[in-house]
């Protein structure tokens, strides 16, 4: 009988770094991708490149740290439009969406 903690070490390590960290994926990032386009996209434009509310599309925001992006969409801008969607998103959902902007080029 091998050691079940040597098993346990061994799964962690084939299932890699993604198994226990929280990072949406699956159906939870198909409902913030759905949010972007929709909601974001309802100010910031459906193709993101801007309306009321800033362009926001990946080559725009290049060079821009995920951190600070993800600060943004958590709390907002103050005194602007822009507003604070920590009662409905977690802090990882934001950091998935700032990497998804990020990510996705321009339709
Ligand atoms: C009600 C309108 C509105 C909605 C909805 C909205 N935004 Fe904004 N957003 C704004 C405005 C206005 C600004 C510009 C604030 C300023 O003047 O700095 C802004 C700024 C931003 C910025 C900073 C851009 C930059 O270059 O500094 C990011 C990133 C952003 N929004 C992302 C999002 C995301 C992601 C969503 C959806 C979860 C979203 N916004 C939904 C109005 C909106």
């Amino acid at each position: 009988m091998p050691d079940p903690r040597a098993l346990l070490a061994a799964l962690i390590l084939i299932a890699g770094p993604g198994m226990a960290d929280t990072a949406p994926s699956g159906a939870e990032a198909a409902r913030l991708e759905r949010m972007v386009i929709q909601d974001c996209g309802s100010c910031h434009g459906l193709t993101l490149k801007g309306g009321l509310g800033p362009d926001i599309r990946a080559a725009t925001l290049a060079g821009t740290e995920p951190e600070s992006l993800a600060a943004i969409i958590l709390d907002g801008v103050p005194g602007t439009a822009m507003p604070p969607w920590r009662p409905l998103i977690s802090e990882e959902d934001a950091r998935w969406i700032a990497e998804y902007l990020l990510a996705t080029p321009a339709q």
